[in-house]
């Protein structure tokens, strides 16, 4: 590999530079993306033709230098694969048509294989042999409380609060979808390793939403689930909004802990001088003057400091995101070098 970085940072190392990538990186940011969605019926078609999502997985490389391609698909793949198809409603966001609201409906979700989405493993397959060693392949999948909320809410929510309920009429019933979810992951997981992915993100985009007791119950016994099971490559946990419980995210047999911008990142690290943490510059920086994201930048590089971390932002890019402040935070990160 040309440009492994991003692996040594996960496996500890020192390196002469921090590493840098954007979640959401492969998308509506780039004029490529766009023009070529503007081709095509709909995001599925993109997610679900492997060439195309090949292609679209390795445009920020060209266009922006960043230190790893991340697959591109979605994590609802999973409940698709699972039984729920899912569809991508433009300006809106996933829509569901059947959710689960009953035993009979848990009952029916079968546990897939990796097989299930063949589509995203025949993508890594030619992402990573067109990459041809430049840069580090990031395979993901999100989290089961996550993938729980839109299996039984059916599309976005300020507050899931259908999914919340669910937890507390049926918990019982609810731990039978989490642990049906959770082996689809692991399957899914494995796959994209076996196809080359070399490492994997979960997504717990959802995680801020319940109050500690049950994101520990639902929420990170099915992560650190996972955690076990995967030990193929490093992985990366980022769990959006649970600095209630990051003591217990840290001690996940994970290799990097990803943060969003609530956590400070002089505390955090001081707190763990260990782990290996990834973030958490607020995407709305991006939308300041460029002189200023590169001095917000520089601050995040030195509060972090120059061992064990991997610079991102604390949450996806936004899709109108003006791609010179994109430009200068990859170009700050990585002109900042170690001493
Ligand atoms: O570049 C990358 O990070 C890889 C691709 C990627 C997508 N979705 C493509 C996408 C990744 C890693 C995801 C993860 C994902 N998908 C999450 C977890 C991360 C997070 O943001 O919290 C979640 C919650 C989803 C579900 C999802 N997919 C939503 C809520 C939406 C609609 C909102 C939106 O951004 O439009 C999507 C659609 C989606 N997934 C788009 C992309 C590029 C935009 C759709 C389009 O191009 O038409």
């Amino acid at each position: 590999m040309k440009n492994d970085l991003l692996l040594r940072v996960a496996r500890g190392e020192k390196t002469e530079r921090t590493p840098v990538w954007l979640m959401r990186q492969a998308g509506r940011i780039l004029p490529q993306y766009r023009a070529l969605r503007g081709k095509l019926s709909g995001f599925k078609e993109l997610v679900e033709t492997p060439d195309l999502a090949a292609e679209v997985t390795i445009q920020p490389v060209d266009e922006l230098g960043v230190d790893a391609a991340i697959i591109f698909s979605d994590i609802l793949v999973i409940p698709e694969a699972m039984g729920l198809p899912y569809q991508m409603v433009e300006k809106q966001g996933p829509w569901f048509e059947n959710t689960i609201k009953s035993k009979t409906d848990v009952e029916r979700m079968i546990v897939s294989e990796a097989e299930g989405v063949r589509y995203t493993l025949d993508a890594i397959e030619i992402t990573k042999k067109e990459l041809n060693g430049r840069v580090p392949l990031i395979g993901f999948a999100g989290a089961p409380w996550t993938i729980f909320c839109y299996m039984i809410e059916g599309q976005g929510s300020k507050t899931f609060s259908k999914a919340r309920r669910f937890l507390f009429e049926e918990p019982a019933l609810s731990h039978q979808l989490f642990e049906k979810i959770t082996r689809s992951t692991i399957n899914y997981l494995k796959g994209q390793i076996a196809s080359g992915a070399d490492l994997v993100q979960v997504f717990d985009s959802w995680a801020g939403i319940l109050q500690p007791v049950q994101y520990k119950e639902f929420g990170l016994r099915y992560l650190q689930q996972i955690c076990n099971e995967i030990q193929e490559v490093p992985k990366t946990v980022f769990a959006k909004g649970a600095w209630f419980v990051q003591d217990r995210i840290c001690n996940l047999d994970c290799e990097v802990v990803g943060l969003d911008w609530h956590s400070d990142p002089y505390e955090f690290r001081t707190q763990n001088p260990n782990k290996v943490l990834q973030g958490n510059l607020d995407p709305a920086v991006l939308y300041a003057q460029p002189e200023e994201v590169e001095k917000q930048t520089l601050a995040m590089l030195e509060w972090f400091g120059d061992e064990k971390h991997i610079a991102n932002l604390g949450h996806g890019v936004y899709p109108d995101t003006p791609l010179e402040n994109v430009r200068v935070f990859v170009d700050t990160v990585k002109n900042h070098h170690h001493k």
